[in-house]
């Protein structure tokens, strides 16, 4: 992979220029370039410098040099916000950060969803929660359950405003194994058939958690547009049960081919965990799994993890 270079931000600036110039995020050529490719973006117009690398055709960003445990400057804030918008996934290798330095990070985004909140003001933590592949006795286990996130998913989507973003910090990761894939429902999008958008277009899919089917269900446009961009993407994965008002031999085919299509290799990054990455990524236009293999029985696998608050999908 290129260490990518600072390239202009606009027009007629130029990194070499006086450093109080408009100096943009430089993003250099993925790695993988066949099929669709996201469209290049500068990944922002702020004033911050930053080294960033381009990690796939599908989208990912990795963003060395920061330190998240610090306050950011609105000029950091802001391009780290670019380069979320422009490229869906954004790496941040090496943190090492509290879990409540991670929620006041995440804090920067929008409204974190805090721990231990629904079990009253006494249980309420300001803080990242853990997620591991730990039993009690603190071994590791692979639980591959319909409610696993083993299984493509966009996170909490059985809420009526789910997640904007996820953000997930490595603490302890196998030596091997353990991947997070991230497939781009927007790339996926642009690449149907117009006859496929036309069938589509207007449908909504019924939600529920797979772990508690007992919980009231929620709709939710198939085809979303992104808030924050206009752009179309795919909004399914597991936790859907079925398309409102199609027959549900019908709904399940469509679902099926939809996950098909969406998850081809040409639409999907998958990241390769070391302790201390962050990795934050955009639920309103991603799907994501965790790869089961082996290595979940044998290696702990401890991440901290951060929600950020969406709006209803349209
Ligand atoms: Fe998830």
């Amino acid at each position: 992979m290129n260490p990518s270079s600072v390239v202009p931000a606009k027009a007629g600036t130029h990194p070499s220029a006086s450093p109080n110039e408009t100096i943009g995020i430089g993003v250099g050529e993925p790695t993988h370039t066949r099929g669709p490719t996201e469209p290049w973006v500068p990944a922002c117009a702020g004033t911050t410098e930053l080294r960033a690398e381009r990690l796939a055709a599908a989208g990912g960003v990795r963003i060395a040099g920061v330190e998240l445990s610090e306050p950011l400057s609105p000029e950091l804030k802001d391009a780290i916000w670019r380069a979320f918008l422009a490229h869906h996934i954004v790496v941040f290798p090496g943190q090492f950060l509290t879990r409540g330095q991670q929620f006041a990070f995440a804090g920067n985004f929008g409204e974190v969803e805090v721990h231990g909140a629904h079990r009253g003001e006494a249980k309420r933590y300001d803080v990242a929660h853990v997620m591991s592949n730990l039993d009690a006795d603190g071994n590791p286990v692979l639980r591959v359950s319909k409610a696993a996130n083993y299984h493509w998913h966009t996170d909490k989507p059985y809420h009526a405003a789910p997640p904007m973003l996820t953000m997930l910090r490595a603490v302890e990761v196998p030596p091997t194994g353990g991947d997070t894939e991230f497939a781009n429902t927007a790339l996926a999008y642009d690449a149907l058939p117009d006859q496929m958008k036309r069938r589509i277009a207007g449908l909504r899919v019924v939600f529920r958690p797979a772990f508690d089917e007992s919980r009231p269900v929620v709709d939710h446009p198939l085809v979303r547009t992104h808030p924050e961009t206009g752009r179309k993407a795919l909004y399914f994965g597991n936790h859907s049960t079925h398309i409102l008002g199609l027959p549900e031999a019908e709904s399940a085919a469509l679902l099926g081919e939809l996950l098909d299509h969406a998850t081809q290799p040409q639409f999907v990054y998958r990241h390769r965990w070391r302790a201390g990455d962050l990795v934050m990524w955009d639920n309103r236009c991603l799907l994501h799994r965790l790869v089961a293999d082996d290595s979940m029985r044998r290696y702990r696998r401890v991440m901290h993890r951060s929600v950020v608050r969406g709006t209803v999908p349209v």
